[in-house]
């Protein structure tokens, strides 16, 4: 078919763009997927044995308090009612997380109050007050201390960042993490969007009924920077509009150096149990246990006739990413951020001369939340795209 736009990358980025110029405004929309499946890091299968769906990329909970993203989600799947809550193992005892009134409560061996709790945490947070004298923590350790005091940061925090990081958190950067919220509550509802489930028939079925339409064609399996497929940066960019939502190091070969990711491992296994765990994602605290956290897949969709005598697990990994690993976040070292924007200044003119628009979590490196990437999907397709991609 003729082509009006080509969009590299079938994350949920590329899809929104696809179905919107397509469905919307006409166009004809090729599709290029280095995969050998649409989705992106949402892509789920069912584990052939048990049926149980397992999200291939890390688990991937759907939360939005963006209207126009529920509304647009709402019309490609239905959602379940699946509220995301977290618990963590540290030194052989579950905790609640995010770190609220029942984790202090637990941890403390005590019966405080909302006053009570927050005057102790207050308390602790203040240990380094006198070693600090004012000046900024000086890394990840000097800052956690400082937010939630030791014993909590210790516990929960320290030795889990640790492993995320294969790094420890003395050598950390303060930046790392900005805030630890600490509820003084007991809800411990993991996120307080107003809209959160899991889609109904799964996340593929969801990306495959955007990308389900007579104007968009999806090429699988075809590397937008292989010169021996007919569609290929070469052959394109200039000639036809291009939404690239692949590594933007990448698109440059790497001429302003290679930006840092951390990526994940996974170690799944199905056993002979109904329940492992009774919950979705049990994290691991303890430097002792190399995975920061088990996720068992039943327990997404508790609605399903799943196996009750068989069940999925797996173990995540976490460490820094290679150059050929699947980048998954972004470590934004000064250095890091110092590549962006001489990428950004690239960017803007390939954007400029040659008409390639990058978007999505790779193309801008950025963690992007799903209601995020769509969101900011439909905004480049209201004010760059449709405008300009004429059909
Ligand atoms: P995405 O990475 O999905 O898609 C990019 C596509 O481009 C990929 O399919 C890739 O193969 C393709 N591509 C790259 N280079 C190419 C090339 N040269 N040629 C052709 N194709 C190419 N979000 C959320 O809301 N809730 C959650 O619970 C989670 N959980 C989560 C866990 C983990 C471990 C990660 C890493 C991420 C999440 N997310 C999440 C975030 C979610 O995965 C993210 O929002 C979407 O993947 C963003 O979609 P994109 O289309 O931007 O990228």
């Amino acid at each position: 078919m003729e082509i009006d736009l080509v969009v590299v990358g079938s994350g949920f980025f590329g899809l929104t763009v696809a179905e919107r110029m397509a469905n919307e405004h006409g166009a004809r929309v090729l599709v290029v997927e280095r995969r050998s499946h649409i989705g992106g890091n949402a892509y789920s299968e069912d584990e052939p044995t048990t049926g149980i769906e397992v999200h291939r990329y890390g688990a991937h909970l759907f939360h939005t308090s963006n209207e126009r993203v529920w509304e647009y989600a709402t019309r490609f799947t239905a959602f379940t009612s699946y509220v995301h809550r977290v618990y963590t193992t540290y030194r052989g005892e579950v905790f609640p997380m995010p770190i609220n009134l029942g984790t202090i409560n637990q941890f403390f061996r005590s019966a405080y109050g909302p006053d009570a709790a927050r005057a102790l945490v207050r308390e602790q947070a203040a240990e380094l007050d006198a070693v600090l004298a004012g000046r900024e923590p000086a890394n990840l350790d000097e800052k956690g201390v400082s937010l939630i005091g030791r014993p909590l940061y210790e516990a929960f925090i320290r030795d889990y960042t640790a492993k995320q990081w294969q790094t420890d958190p003395t050598e950390l950067p303060a930046s790392v993490i900005s805030r630890l919220p600490v509820r003084y509550t007991y809800d411990n509802r993991y996120f307080s969007d107003t809209h959160e489930g899991l889609p109904v028939d799964g996340y593929t079925a969801w990306l495959e009924r955007l990308a389900d339409h007579p104007r968009i064609e999806v090429r699988l399996d075809t590397d937008f920077f292989d010169t021996s497929q007919p569609v290929n940066k070469d052959a394109v960019v200039g000639n036809v509009p291009v939404v690239y939502t692949g590594p933007v190091d990448r698109y440059f070969d790497y001429a302003e150096g290679e930006l840092g990711w951390r990526t994940l491992d996974f170690e799944e296994e199905v056993l002979e149990v109904g329940d492992f765990q009774g919950t979705p994602v049990m994290n691991y605290a303890d430097l002792a246990v190399p995975y920061t956290r088990i996720h068992e897949f039943r327990h997404f969709h508790p609605e399903r006739d799943y196996p009750t005598d068989r069940t999925v697990i797996m173990r995540e990994f976490s460490r820094f990413a290679e150059r050929g690993d699947e980048p998954y976040y972004p470590v934004n070292t000064p250095a890091d951020r110092a590549r962006l924007l001489a990428y950004r200044g690239l960017t803007e003119r390939e954007h400029d001369e040659r008409g390639v628009h990058f978007g999505g979590r790779l193309g801008t490196y950025q963690y992007l939340d799903m209601h995020m990437a769509i969101g900011s999907a439909l905004s480049m397709v209201d004010n760059k795209l449709a405008p300009r991609v004429r059909v």
